[in-house]
């Protein structure tokens, strides 16, 4: 492991946020103008789901699958073996998460999604429930389609988009241990998810974790990470918690999975796949269970949806997203993205969480009321203006109800997610030009209506019509 010297130029000192590595192979970025960005938004009903990528230019619409593989990779991919059973890749693949989340069972699957959906139609059903600091969507959509109830514990700093609080995806454990006494028959397991994704990219400290274990076990419960950004997370504990300084990422992230019974992974965010994820555990029945769910929809068990290729590239990624040159290099750009908004009045979540940085709609634009959608309007300002891509992550994805109304969500964020290793410093640079930009103009920019929208998940399809020309 790389250690941190003065004169190391990924430094704090240097203004450069110093890329760990150069580049060997290119993309190219189509270049547009902002008249012929403005006809895609409007032949795309204002929905970015419905533009083509390569109508974008900067894509931050999300982390997930979109990092760039590395030489190391690449190389990896040739040596995959496509077996049907007993695949030598297989074996790969179970050393390197083993190296770093030591359970018995590894049981691949072609996404993280499908990981859940194993565990769930297990643990699930209806009358159970399954706390956790806060639900991915999916996880919850998945919980909730066996009849069950996933809910949200996240402590109260979690839920203010200021607190400088450093480990806002912490579990507020009071009440973990209050759900357990009262309704802990109807819990099969509690679930953690690090990063926060949904809470924003937060850590959650080892403390924390400590205390959730402790609680679970106490009660009889098994513990499981939804481990997506798991190296993120340690960076932040390596950075921010006592006693962590020195630790080597490895070190940590062994730690924190000695203190659960098992995970879920999507592969497609820190173990650096484009495709990819996990279910492991150390109960040999529920593993056993899970597997014959695994054979009826996913595959085999050796390879559970994937390519053998694709399970050699993960395991070379797990031994890269783990490199201190590699996170210090994440972490600070994402902070380097907050940082440049927040000086220039761009109303963001703070502290940046690893992955994304979210900027608030609805402060930035008090004119449009939250049901014509803030955060749509400001999107679609970014990719007209910039042809930058991102992700309106409130009433619209939020604020339609089973039941038919509609109401506004907690806030009206727009994500901004980096995928890793893919852009420069300079294109970073672009992002914060364009939102100077766009803080010309936010008088000008007004509200949606939604002309179409499907019975669920709208925010994908539906069809928006600006409120002003
Ligand atoms: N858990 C978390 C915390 C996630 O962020 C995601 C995906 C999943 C589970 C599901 O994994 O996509 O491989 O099936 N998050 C992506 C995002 C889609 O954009 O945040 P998947």
């Amino acid at each position: 492991m790389t250690s941190t010297t003065s004169h190391d130029p990924a430094d704090a000192a240097y203004r450069t946020v110093f890329e760990p590595f150069r580049i060997h192979s290119v993309e190219p970025l189509r270049m547009t103008t902002a008249g012929y960005r403005r006809e895609k938004a409007r032949e795309a009903a204002y929905n970015l789901f419905q533009v083509h990528a390569d109508d974008v230019l900067i894509d931050l619409l999300t982390d997930s699958g979109t990092g760039a593989m590395s030489r190391d990779q690449w190389a990896a991919i040739q040596h995959g073996d496509e077996s049907y059973a007993g695949s030598p890749s297989y074996f790969v693949f179970k050393d390197a998460v083993q190296e770093l989340f030591p359970y018995t069972h590894v049981i691949p699957t072609h996404q993280g999604r499908a990981a859940e959906r194993i565990l769930f139609q297990v643990l699930g059903g209806a009358g159970r429930v399954i706390p956790s600091n806060t639900h991915f969507d999916t996880t919850r959509a998945n919980v909730e389609y066996t009849g069950a109830e996933a809910v949200d514990l996240v402590i109260a700093e979690g839920r203010d988009p200021h607190s400088d609080h450093p480990f806002k995806g912490n579990m507020d454990l009071d009440a973990l241990e209050a759900l357990l006494t009262e309704r802990g028959d109807t819990v099969p397991c509690v679930m953690m998810t690090i990063t926060n994704n949904s809470g924003g990219g937060q850590p959650v400290s080892m403390a924390n974790l400590r205390g959730v274990a402790e609680i679970a076990h106490r009660h009889g419960k098994p513990l499981f990470l939804d481990a997506c950004r798991f190296a993120e997370n340690a960076w932040f504990v390596k950075q921010r918690e006592p006693g962590y300084a020195d630790a080597e990422v490895p070190d940590i992230v062994r730690e924190m999975s000695g203190m659960a019974d098992g995970m879920t992974m999507s592969a497609k965010k820190d173990p650096m796949g484009n495709i990819g994820g996990w279910l492991a555990l150390n109960d040999d029945d529920l593993a056993m269970a899970c597997r014959n769910l695994l054979i009826l929809t996913e595959g085999f068990p050796t390879y559970g949806g994937l390519a053998g290729r694709d399970l050699e590239a993960l395991a070379q990624g797990l031994t890269e997203v783990v490199s201190h040159d590699y996170l210090r290099y994440r972490i600070r750009s994402t902070a380097y993205l907050a940082d440049a908004l927040v000086r220039m009045g761009v109303p963001c979540l703070t502290p940046a969480g690893g992955h994304a940085v979210y900027v608030d709609a609805r402060a930035l634009l008090p004119h449009i009321p939250p049901l014509e959608y803030p955060g749509q309007a400001l999107a679609v300002a970014l990719y007209e203006i910039g042809g930058i891509r991102s992700c309106e992550i409130g009433t619209v994805m939020f604020g339609r109800h089973p039941d038919g109304s509609e109401t506004p969500a907690a806030m009206d964020l727009v994500r901004l997610a980096i995928p890793r290793r893919t852009y420069t410093q300079s294109h970073i640079d672009y992002v914060i030009e364009v939102f100077e930009r766009v803080l010309t103009q936010v008088d000008d920019l007004g509200g949606y209506r939604i002309a179409w929208e499907p019975p669920a998940l709208r925010h994908f399809t539906a069809r928006f019509e600006p409120l002003r020309s």
